[in-house]
This record gives structure tokens, C-alpha cells and sequence, in this order.
């Protein structure tokens, strides 16, 4: 139950839904004898958030892998609530790193002290709890998952002691193998496979997501890629370009159909969400026609975790800092089994790819700096050395121009233990996908307005993903905290919240520093189904500086209810 409650005449709580009537308000620009001629303009939503959360399976594909079992390991440790001595002290099981589970979001202002009121993400919107996810998946390994977790070397050993009764008994499901699609050093593990045709492959697999349902009673499942990356599959007419093409080349068994699709088209069949943390393009034309046609998500591409995290933040300050960057040189090695795979060519050229598109965006929203077909010089280099194992190590040279010919060359060394970043995005993917399946929006702009899901290939994920797909003729966006942004806004439109502007124009104004002024006169209240509604009083501590305000009552700290018309009203009073 979130505590956050809002209290606006635009909000209503029923016993299953959040029903936000909500406007939107973009600016639409176009050119006119060579002015930028701007029209602002507000579109109506209602936004319906179904209140309860399903209990949620989440299917991994390489379950046995680094990330799989640390994903595992991690929600087991939390959900048994296990400690373990380390050389620094005790440490307790966590979730840092997920911006649902440890982060927070802006609420607004204090009614009394004027200060900036924050709350746990996760109190925003009712979502799944990690420690309340049923873990499952594949993996062509056969290695039980207690002895994946040894040979991944991701976790401290005493806690891989207490999490190994846990896990020894569980074994992933046999995978897809098509041994020409990730590198042929992966062969030897391959032990634990389906066999049969293509179709026959995909059958199976179809049931195996069946049997999970059935077996632990979730009611939705959510099929997240986290095996090795693949080789890129040939896209071509006929082969993969309409769902109807592609599921022919999978009946007759096509070389290109890759096992990723497969695990994906059988995901789509079973409407289960299908994510895809690795950079392989799997989400060809006929993926997402037949997407489209099952109403089924697709999210991806690879996990955002290290290198490119800090890219898209140290591009987007220098670009949106009036300075430029030249030259981009990135060099990692890492000595893990996905380091290994990536050693070989073919799959080291997914990566390439995935890699080299991250600040094009943040480029072409300068063109004082950078004319229509100019990039930065952009390289990135990958090598395979055993014994950094997980601690993979990124080195990063960013070269500038800056003031008056001036050059400015900034080096960043970043050892990042790849999988405990990766395990807390692979969370927070599936906590975001399965809020996402229980939003609906209705357009009042259209002619028949209907509540809808958000499109299918679900962007508002591109924060946790390196090379994120977007729908087809919209715009990719790299830059971090605009993708921030962009969930925390979509989660407040939920609840009928403004987005957060920063302006904090109540603090650049003469009345600064009284902004209990602002309400002394409490406006009167609309009847709201489920919310407190005596208004608060502020009219003793009205001119009290800061430090002497009581201990605000007016907010109560268990459920923080927001008055959102309180602010426009009064403050045009004051
Ligand atoms: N920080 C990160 O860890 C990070 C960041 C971005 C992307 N990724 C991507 O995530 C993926 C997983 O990384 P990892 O470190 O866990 O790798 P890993 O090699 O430790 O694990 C991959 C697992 O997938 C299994 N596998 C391979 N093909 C399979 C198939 N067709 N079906 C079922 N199982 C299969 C392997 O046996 C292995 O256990 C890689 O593709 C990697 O590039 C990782």
C-alpha cells in the first residue's frame, strides 16, 4: 500500500483503481519565415492505476549466469533478511543500486518549514515488492543454482554459505541452444538443452512458462533475457520483417531464427512482458508486429550499469554545458563468463553497436556546438582478462573544445563489479514492467476515447538500458535524468502530481523564506473518497523563522497527502 495519497479534485481512489484526469502540457514549435513560432498546448488524460499488485513471476533467461544468480542470491538474502561478516563489519542484505527500492523521489514543499519533501520511490505507486517476486528460468547449464552462485564469484563466500541450502535444490530449466548464436567458447556448458525443431523448440519453451504459472500460482509472468549476448540476426524480407514471415521461418526452421527470439516469441504468445538486457537485436519488424497484435511489452536493449550510465550523464553536462566533446575513447576488461563470450567477434560487434549510439542525442540537441552530421570521435574496445573475474575495470577519455580554442580532457577509471550493478536493474525492470501492465491512459483527444496500455515496446524503461528501442518514428533518449524524469513524471500524472519543474519559484520571490504565509488561509476542500479531510491550520507558526516551527503535524508522516490545488490558489492570493 503506497503511503503517498493525493488530495486533488482530479484524483479519485477507488477499492482497485487511481484515477488521475490529468493535463499535459507540451509546446509544439514551427518554423515560419525563419522564426520558431512556439504554441502551447494542454491535452486531457485519465490515467487508471489498478491498485492491486499481482503476485509476480519473473522468468530469466541464463538464470545460471552471473547476473542470474546474484539476482536470486540478492532477493533471497533480503527476503530472509541475512547478515554476513565482511573485513569492514557486518553487512546486511540490501537493494542499493535500484532506484525503486533505494531511491527517492521529490514530493513538494513542507507546509510548514518550506522544505523539500521526499519519499521512497516505491511509495508513490502500489508496486511489487522485490522479496515478493518468484524467481525461475532457463539456462543451458544444467548447474544447480547453489553451485552457479560458487562459480559466478559475485557474492561475498559467507554469504554465499548461508544462501547455498537455499538454492543448491534448484535447477534451471533445459534453454534454447543454437550453438552458432553466442561464442564457441560457451559450447562446453551447454548440458541442459531443449531438443527438437525450431517450432518445436518454441513449443516447449511456451510450456515451460505454462507449467511455472501453474506451479507457483503467479498470476503474471515477466520473461527477462540475461543469457550471452548473441551474434546480430540477418533482418530481411521474407525472413523476420512481419510476424507472419517470421513465424513461417521458425516453422521451417530458419538458420537466423536465434534462441533470444525464440524465448521471446514464445513469451509474446504467452503474454508475458519480454525484456532484453543484452544487445542483440532481437526485436525485428516481426517481433514487434506480433507484439503488437498480442498487446504483449517489449523492452530492452542491454542492461545500462557501468560505462555507458556514466557516459550519458558526463555527455549530457558537458554538451548541455555549452562545452564539446571531441573524442570519446572507452576501454574495459573484465574477466567474468560474459567477458569470455564477448571475446569472440561476432558477439563483441552487438556490443559495438549497443555501445556506440549513447550520446547521439545528447549531440543533436546542441547545434551551436556540433553542425547536422558531426559526432564526436567514438571508440570502444573490449578485452577478456580472467583475472579481474566480475570486477570489471572501464577507463574512459573525454576530450573537449572549450573557451577560446582551449581543450579540456577529463579520464575516468571505474571498477564496477558488473553483476551487483546489473542484478539491481534486472529488479527494477520487472517491478517498472509489471506497474507498467497495470496502467491504463485514455486520450480525450481521440475520437472515441478508451482507456489503452502504453505502446508496446515500452520506453519508459530506458533508463535501465543501454541502447533503449522506442517506438517506431519517436525519439531515443539517452541522456539519464531525462529518462529519470521521465518515470518519476509518468508515475506523479499517475496520482494527478504536476511534474517536478525545480523551480521553486515560492523561494525566488520576496515573500522567500515565509512561505507558511502562503497557506494561512486553508482553501476549502473537495470531498475525497478515503482522505483525511480536515484542512490544516498555520495561522500560530505563520511568521516563525524555520528552526523554531513546531514539528509539523499538518503533514502526517504516515501517509503523506498532498494538497495540489493549495499552491496555485494561494499563492495568487499572496
Ligand atoms: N553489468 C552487467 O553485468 C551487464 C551489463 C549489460 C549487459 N549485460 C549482459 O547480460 C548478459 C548476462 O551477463 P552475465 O554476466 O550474467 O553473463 P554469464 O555468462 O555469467 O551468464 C549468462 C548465462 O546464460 C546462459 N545461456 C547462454 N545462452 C543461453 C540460452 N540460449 N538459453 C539459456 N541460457 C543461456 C549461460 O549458460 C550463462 O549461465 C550478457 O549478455 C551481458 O552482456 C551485463
Amino acid at each position: 500500500m503506497p503511503l503517498v495519497k493525493v488530495d486533488s479534485p482530479n484524483v479519485e481512489y477507488s477499492g482497485e483503481h487511481i484515477t488521475s484526469h490529468y493535463d499535459y502540457s507540451t509546446v509544439e514549435v514551427r518554423e515560419d519565415s525563419g522564426h520558431k513560432i512556439c504554441t502551447p498546448s494542454t491535452r486531457r488524460f485519465t490515467i487508471r492505476t489498478e491498485r492491486h499488485v499481482p503476485k509476480t513471476g519473473l522468468l530469466m533467461v541464463g538464470l545460471g549466469g552471473n547476473n542470474g544468480t546474484t539476482v536470486l542470491g540478492g532477493i533471497l538474502a533480503n527476503k530472509y533478511g541475512m547478515t554476513w561478516e565482511t573485513k569492514e563489519g557486518t553487512q546486511c542484505a540490501n537493494y542499493l543500486g535500484s532506484l525503486t527500492q533505494s531511491s527517492t523521489v521529490r514530493l513538494g514543499t513542507d507546509a510548514l518549514k518550506g522544505t523539500d519533501v521526499y519519499v521512497p520511490m516505491s511509495d508513490l505507486l502500489p508496486m511489487v515488492h522485490p522479496n515478493d517476486v518468484v524467481v525461475g528460468g532457463w539456462d543451458i547449464s544444467g548447474t544447480n543454482m547453489g553451485d552457479a552462485m560458487r562459480r559466478a564469484k559475485v557474492l561475498d563466500v559467507s554469504l554465499q554459505l548461508q544462501l547455498y541450502p537455499h538454492m543448491k535444490d534448484m535447477v534451471p530449466m533445459p534453454g534454447v541452444y543454437f550453438k552458432n548464436f553466442i561464442a564457441s567458447n560457451q559450447e562446453a556448458r551447454a548440458d541442459n538443452v531443449l531438443r527438437g525443431t525450431k517450432m518445436e523448440q518454441m513449443e516447449q519453451v511456451r510450456q515451460q512458462i505454462r507449467q511455472f504459472r501453474a506451479a507457483t500460482g503467479v498470476d503474471k509472468v515477466i520473461v527477462l533475457w540475461t543469457a550471452n549476448t548473441e551474434r546480430y540476426a540477418s533482418v530481411g524480407q521474407g525472413l523476420n520483417d512481419t510476424a507472419a514471415n517470421l513465424m513461417a521461418a521458425i516453422e521451417r526452421g530458419d538458420d537466423e531464427i536465434s534462441p533470444s527470439t525464440i524465448y521471446c516469441v514464445a513469451s509474446i504468445l504467452e503474454g508475458c512482458s519480454y525484456i532484453n538486457g543484452s544487445p542483440q537485436n532481437t526485436f525485428v519488424p516481426g517481433v514487434l508486429e506480433l507484439a503488437t497484435q498480442h498487446d504483449t511489452f517489449i523492452a530492452g536493449d542491454d542492461f545500462k550499469s557501468g560505462q555507458t550510465k556514466m557516459k550519458s550523464v558526463l555527455v549530457d553536462f558537458l554538451v548541455s554545458a555549452g562545452i564539446k566533446p571531441t573524442s570519446i575513447v572507452s576501454y574495459n576488461h573484465l574477466g567474468n563468463n560474459d567477458g569470455y563470450n564477448l571475446s569472440s567477434p561476432q558477439q563483441f560487434r552487438s556490443k559495438e553497436i549497443s555501445k556506440s549510439n549513447v550520446v547521439d542525442d545528447m549531440v543533436a540537441s546542441n547545434r551551436l556546438l556540433y553542425q547536422e552530421d558531426e559526432k564526436p570521435d567514438h571508440c570502444v574496445v573490449i578485452k577478456y582478462i580472467p583475472y579481474v573475474g566480475d570486477s570489471k575495470r572501464a577507463m574512459d577519455e573525454y576530450t573537449s573544445e572549450i573557451f577560446m580554442g582551449g581543450h579540456n580532457t577529463i579520464v575516468m577509471h571505474n571498477t564496477c563489479e558488473d553483476s551487483l550493478l546489473a542484478a539491481p536493474l534486472i529488479i527494477d525492470l520487472v517491478v517498472l514492467c509489471e506497474l507498467a501492465e497495470r496502467i491504463r491512459i485514455m486520450d480525450h483527444t481521440h475520437k472515441t476515447p478508451k482507456y489503452e496500455k502504453m505502446h508496446v515496446v515500452l520506453s519508459l524503461l530506458s533508463y535501465l538500458t543501454k541502447a533503449p528501442i522506442v517506438p517506431p518514428n519517436t525519439p531515443v533518449v539517452n541522456a539519464l535524468f531525462k529518462q529519470r524524469d521521465c518515470i518519476i513524471n509518468i508515475m506523479r500524472a499517475c496520482v494527478g502530481l504536476p511534474p517536478d519543474n525545480h523551480m521553486l519559484l515560492e523561494h525566488k520571490l520576496k515573500t522567500a523564506g515565509s512561505c507558511q504565509r502562503l497557506l494561512a488561509t486553508p482553501p476549502t476542500q473537495p470531498t475525497t473518497p478515503g482522505i483525511d479531510q480536515t484542512p490544516p491550520s498555520f495561522a500560530k507558526t505563520d511568521l516563525l523563522p524555520a528552526t523554531m516551527v513546531p514539528a509539523a503535524d499538518a503533514v502526517d508522516m504516515h501517509s503523506k497527502t498532498i494538497t495540489t490545488q493549495f499552491n496555485n490558489r494561494d499563492a495568487e492570493a499572496a
